[in-house]
């Protein structure tokens, strides 16, 4: 069988594939001016039929999880249709997205009943205030509501995801509110460091920190590192028989980050990124045209594998071509 291998003995069974650039939210780090049209780059965005090749091909590559971002993946029209596509058409056992949970109280059912896998919601903050000032959007509420009912209909596999951003949610007590939060809710909670883009020097340099703090707050409150499961990916993840939630920490500037990458992705435009910060990778766009073109499209991505670096050179303050998160869907 044909898989995704690189020249490291990685294998990538994951694919993250972005829908839209579009954001309806301001967060600091990424679109702190809202999403802006790209005027240099007038393609268009992966239509439902390249996306339906695109799956499928993955699929034959050995891919068993895709998940669909943006900037937010539930603005386009027909992303209930994308979903059906994948879930249908490709053959492609796990189907998950990432959304910043706005309407989520709305969307909750029909995300829960569209045959959905995982969704990961972007939570920076359990303080209302906090959340708005750093999303420009009152809307935490809402979010917290739309979990409530996804889990009140059996919705299982809910992570959140929150940045972590120097002197705004990185104290004791914002800690403990999330903690008080997983003791409740089965929600893995998980820590991103802030990642520098091409975009966000100034804010990167006044709230950047690292994740040092968290893990010393997980080790005080007697919480359990857990070894790498085969598909972990780079979160560190922690247990407390006493949550029902999880904690986990991404730290993409730690030393062996880029060991445990599974995951390869796809922009808006179909670029085929081989890292989220590199600045290799090529457009499949001519090759998702026809059914027919199947095997040469997968012959291409399988060429295209013998280019992945074995690590970012973040450390190295080398963002590669990445402007904000929002075209990559982090
Ligand atoms: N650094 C870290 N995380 C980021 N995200 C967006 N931009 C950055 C950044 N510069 C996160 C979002 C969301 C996920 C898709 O990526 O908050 O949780
Ligand atoms: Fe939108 Fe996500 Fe960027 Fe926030 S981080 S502006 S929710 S794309």
């Amino acid at each position: 069988m044909n898989i995704l291998k690189d020249n490291f003995g990685r294998t990538f069974p994951y694919i993250r594939m972005s829908i839209t650039d579009i954001c309806n939210f301001k967060c600091g780090y990424c679109l702190p001016n809202g999403y802006q049209v790209d005027k240099s780059d007038t393609r268009k965005f992966l239509h439902l039929n390249e996306i339906r090749r695109l799956s499928k091909c993955f699929s034959l590559l050995g891919v068993n999880k895709i998940r669909i971002t943006g900037g937010e993946p539930t603005v386009r029209k027909d992303f209930f249709d994308i979903i059906k596509v994948l879930k249908f058409d490709s053959e492609i056992e796990n189907i998950a997205i990432t959304t910043n949970g706005y309407h989520l109280d709305q969307k909750a059912k029909l995300l829960a009943k569209s045959g959905l896998t995982g969704i990961n919601i972007s939570i920076d903050s359990l303080n209302q205030e906090t959340f708005k000032n750093i999303t420009g959007h009152d809307r935490l509420p809402e979010i917290l509501n739309g979990i409530e009912i996804l889990q009140d209909i059996g919705f299982k596999n809910i992570k959140i995801n929150a940045v972590l951003l120097n002197g705004v949610n990185s104290s004791r007590k914002d800690f403990d509110e999330w903690s008080k939060f997983i003791e409740k809710n089965k929600i893995d909670l998980r820590y991103i460091e802030l990642m520098r883009t091409g975009d966000n020097l100034e804010y990167f340099k006044k709230y950047h920190i690292s994740s040092k703090i968290f893990k010393e707050y997980l080790d005080e409150n007697k919480w359990i590192h857990q070894t790498f499961g085969k598909d972990a990916g780079p979160s560190l993840n922690y247990i407390n028989p006493q949550y029902k939630g999880k904690f986990g920490i991404i730290a993409p500037y730690s030393k062996d980050f880029c060991k445990s990458c599974n995951r390869l992705r796809i922009t808006s435009r179909a670029d085929l990124r081989l890292c989220l910060f590199g600045n290799t990778g090529i457009n499949l766009r001519h090759l998702l045209q026809k059914d027919d073109q199947l095997e040469e499209l997968r012959d291409l991505i399988l060429k295209q594998m013998q280019f992945k670096k074995e690590s970012h050179y973040l450390e190295l303050g080398d963002t590669g071509s990445t402007k904000n998160l929002s075209k990559t869907g982090g």
